[in-house]
């Protein structure tokens, strides 16, 4: 299968390098890593070691039997212009964030997948990434249910060895992610620690009513997801990743801009209700950015 990884971040890169030992993948992105990888192959190291030969280009190819998108949230629109014009015959969004699949299905006349992603993943360097924590990829179409497209999908990645779930709940999957990455990523960026100190204390105590205010605005939004599962959900997270630095700790840690309106700020603007917690991390996180150049 011809798959165009589009995104060469830290989890575009490691699930590109996984893809490519089976399909022929092509890597799009526009840093320097891209351009090493194009010239020297990319090296993964870490929980599996090895390297790997995908194309690399920093423009959307004119087709593809599947896209799978894995940029940040806010450059989730300029990709979805630019996918328009390639030949494709499906499209999977990873991405953090909520409202990536709707922004991408307005634009392709493919079927978009939904999908969420655990691998935990981290640029060491221009052409190497560290693959820090296996996780599962699990997908499904985004309004729910099975499909062909979304089984073949599956199929193709997992056979390159992900771990992959083809789920038939994709909104219910989607709001679950939504609430770890709510508690999670706001509170490691802002108190620059690694996931695992989320397990107790303030921290932990924090992290689980950001994610019990999501669970309830799902649940205001017609998503069954129980305040109890969202918190264990965050607590499993935090315990497996435990070592990881979470993606907005490592776009605070960089300078760069974060994911911050598609997580926090987004169910601040789907909530019936007040959610201050949520509120209050997205208002800091902004302050953060304004006192920078990320904003
Ligand atoms: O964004 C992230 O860092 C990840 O989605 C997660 C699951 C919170 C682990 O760090």
């Amino acid at each position: 299968m011809h798959i165009a990884v589009v995104g060469a971040g830290s989890l575009g890169s490691l699930l590109g390098g996984l893809l490519a030992r089976e399909h022929d993948v092509t890597l799009v992105g526009r840093d320097p890593h891209v351009d090493r990888v194009d010239a020297d192959g990319l090296r993964v190291t870490g929980v599996e070691s090895f390297r790997v030969s995908p194309a690399a280009r920093t423009d959307i190819p004119d087709s593809a039997d599947l896209a799978l998108v894995a940029v940040k949230s806010y450059d989730t629109g300029s990709v979805a212009a630019q996918l328009a014009d390639c030949d494709l015959d499906a499209c999977l969004s990873v991405q953090n964030g909520m409202g990536n699949e709707e922004r991408l299905a307005d634009a392709l006349a493919c079927p978009v997948l939904a999908g969420t992603c655990t691998y935990g993943a981290r640029l060491e360097a221009p052409g190497t990434v560290a693959f820090t924590g296996r996780g599962e990829v699990v997908l499904g179409p985004r309004e729910g249910g099975r499909s062909a497209v979304a089984d073949r999908v599956g199929e193709a990645v997992a056979t390159a060895g992900v771990e992959t779930t083809v789920a038939t709940d994709m909104p219910t999957r989607l709001w679950e992610k939504l609430a770890v990455n709510a508690a999670v990523n706001a509170t490691t960026a802002l108190a620059r620690v690694e996931n695992g100190a989320l397990a107790a204390g303030a921290g932990g105590s924090l992290a689980a009513d950001a994610a019990r205010e999501t669970a309830r605005v799902a649940r205001e939004r017609g998503v069954d997801l129980a305040d109890e599962r969202a918190v264990s959900l965050t607590r499993e997270v935090v315990r497996d990743t435990a070592a990881n630095r979470s993606s907005m700790l490592q776009d605070v840690a960089a300078g760069r801009r974060t994911e911050i309106d598609a997580i926090n700020g987004y169910v601040v603007r789907a909530a019936a209700q007040a959610v201050p917690v949520n509120e209050t991390l997205t208002r800091l996180v902004r302050t953060w950015a304004a006192g920078t150049d990320a904003a």
